[in-house]
């Protein structure tokens, strides 16, 4: 049988983008208040090895030819409030195209705020973040929602399926919203839940797919308008350790065959290993950023 995953895309080198220019407030990649240059992350999430490639002018701010790279990244709920709570301080994360790479950390650290941000589904009190390039908050609400539509999919531990749909008008929505028309929509819906092994099951709704199945069709969903990047938070944490392994096996696949960049929250330690960089977040501070074995885990992970 033809494989429905296509050949793997060229992917860039990770930089070391603190030689960067400096951010400033007016500056179209910049979100908040003037960046408070006293915070600095214990350790740079970027391999301090890592080959520097050549630097475009965009925007203003150098194009570090990353897929996302985020500076200074401060969360603040509740501002001004008594019960105000900080909970991200000062956090740079960055992430080359095609890189999977896997945030742990306990809970309450800051990861899935962390992961709404580079879902750019929340904007962060103070930082700036460059998407491919692309200074994110320069754009409005509406362009913002539109840009991640193309270039994002996400994949909950819950699945977060629309009950009173099918696998397929599940899969479609994402198309919808981005004006492909039914027919192309439906034919791509059902390509991809072929591609998830789920082409027998494409007109079943969710409370009839086991948690596995419910994952597969998700991630067949995050995949409808062929983002670049997927962003998973504990996609195997509602899942038995054999369904989490064909889950993360679908993810390795569609890493190496598609080339896309993944960003992976994860509790299992042994998962985090399998991706090619382990960034640990602890209190709203990226605490440890690691090279893993890269060795896969048994099913009894
Ligand atoms: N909308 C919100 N309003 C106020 N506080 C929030 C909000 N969302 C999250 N928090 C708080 O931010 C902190 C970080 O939460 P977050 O969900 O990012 O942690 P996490 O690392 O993903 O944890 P877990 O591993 O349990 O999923 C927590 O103290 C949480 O209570
Ligand atoms: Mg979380």
């Amino acid at each position: 049988m033809k494989t429905p995953f296509r050949k793997r895309r060229d992917t860039a080198q990770l930089s070391d983008a603190s030689s960067a220019q400096e951010v400033h407030a007016d500056d179209p990649f910049f979100f908040g208040e003037e960046a408070d240059t006293g915070e600095q992350p214990v350790v740079e999430a970027v391999p301090a090895q890592a080959p520097q490639p050549a630097q475009s002018q965009v925007g203003g701010l150098s194009d570090s030819g990353l897929l996302i790279d985020m500076r200074n990244i401060v969360k603040t709920y509740n501002v001004g409030e008594p019960s105000e709570l900080t909970v991200l301080h000062g956090v740079d994360f960055r992430a080359a195209h095609g890189e999977f790479v896997s945030i742990v950390g306990p809970s309450g650290g800051g990861k899935s705020t962390l992961m709404n941000i580079i879902g750019m589904l929340d904007r962060p009190t103070e930082g700036a973040y460059a998407f491919n390039g692309e200074p994110v908050y320069a754009k409005s609400d509406q362009e913002l929602a539109a840009y991640r539509s193309h270039n994002i999919g996400f994949i909950f531990q819950n699945f977060n399926l629309i009950g009173r749909m099918d696998a397929l008008q599940n899969v479609a929505m994402p198309m919808m919203y981005a004006g492909v028309d039914r027919k192309q929509r439906e034919a791509r819906a059902e390509e991809l839940l072929g591609m998830m092994g789920m082409g027998d099951r494409i007109h079943h709704n969710p409370n009839e797919l086991s948690g596995g199945q419910k994952q597969r069709v998700a991630i067949a969903r995050a995949l409808a308008n062929d983002p670049d990047l997927l962003l998973a938070d504990e996609p195997t944490g509602a899942l038995d350790s054999k369904t989490g392994r064909l889950v993360m096996d679908l993810f390795h696949q569609l890493h190496d065959e598609l080339g896309k960049a993944i960003v992976f929250i994860t509790h299992n330690p042994l998962l985090a290993e399998e991706t090619q960089r382990i960034v640990e977040i602890i209190d709203g501070r990226i605490d440890a950023v690691r090279t893993p074995s890269g060795q896969r885990a048994t099913e009894e992970a």
